[in-house]
């Protein structure tokens, strides 16, 4: 218990598989994040995240949106239990809904979000079928501050996958969450270390601020789902 009190509290946004949400878990089990997912949430009933929140022993809520007319009021509940906790952080992993500016501003410098892109190419949806139809050679995911400006909060951390002669859409997203499960996790660990803060609308990582597309991360092992832990080197 006294370990759980020095711990940073994390609450985690999901929507669906879950996996970032594992690699944080994973990263707090192994002692790689200083923290504890105090919560996780589900805008969808159905999300497999909620059952790897619940096999960790983790708190979960469903908020679902098609139980709200207005935007707005989906908003304000979802951001009435993560206030309940107040967390240290809040983490956007693979949460599928745009967030209103009250909301953002509520978590405005403790609000992180992963994006299957490399920023600024392609905010939005559809991120890979839009690499592979511009014939790109890469592809890859950003972990970013959100802002009220659809996935265009200043980037913390970036790492690029290949597109290989003949991929499809799913083998790039697979490709692309290897190395989300280990961005994800290391943006978290910056944070809550203190090392990385929002200043004046732009991402500081140690008091430098990070260049447009953020760290650019450099990853040998981009074949394994399962290795979320965080390189030492950074
Ligand atoms: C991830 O690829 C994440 O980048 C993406 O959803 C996937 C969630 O996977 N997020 C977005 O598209 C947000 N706009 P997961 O549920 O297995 O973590």
């Amino acid at each position: 218990m006294i370990e759980t009190l020095k711990k940073a509290k994390i609450v985690v946004l999901i929507s669906g598989s879950g996996s970032n949400l594992q690699a944080l878990i994973n990263a707090c089990e192994t002692g790689h994040l200083n923290a504890h997912i105090a919560l996780v949430i589900s805008n969808r009933p159905q999300a497999r995240g909620l059952a790897r929140a619940e096999r960790a022993g983790i708190k979960t809520q469903v908020i679902d949106h098609q139980d709200f007319i207005k935007r707005a009021d989906f908003d304000k509940e979802l951001a009435r239990s993560i206030a309940d906790y107040s967390p240290t952080l809040v983490v956007l992993a693979g949460f599928m809904r745009i967030l209103s500016a009250d909301f953002v501003d509520q978590f405005a410098s403790r609000l992180l979000n992963v994006h299957p892109s490399l920023l600024p190419k392609y905010p939005g949806l559809n991120t890979h079928q839009r690499a592979l139809d511009a014939g790109d050679n890469e592809a890859g995911a950003t972990v970013h501050f959100v802002t009220t400006e659809l996935d265009g909060g200043p980037a913390i951390v970036q790492a690029a996958v290949p597109i290989e002669t003949h991929d499809r859409v799913e083998d790039i997203a697979s490709r692309v969450l290897v190395v989300e499960h280990k961005i994800v996790p290391l943006a978290a660990h910056w944070f809550i270390e203190g090392r990385l803060n929002l200043r004046a609308g732009a991402a500081e990582l140690d008091g430098t601020p990070l260049p447009i597309q953020g760290y650019v991360f450099r990853s040998s092992k981009t074949t394994s789902h399962h290795n979320s832990q965080i390189p030492s080197s950074v």
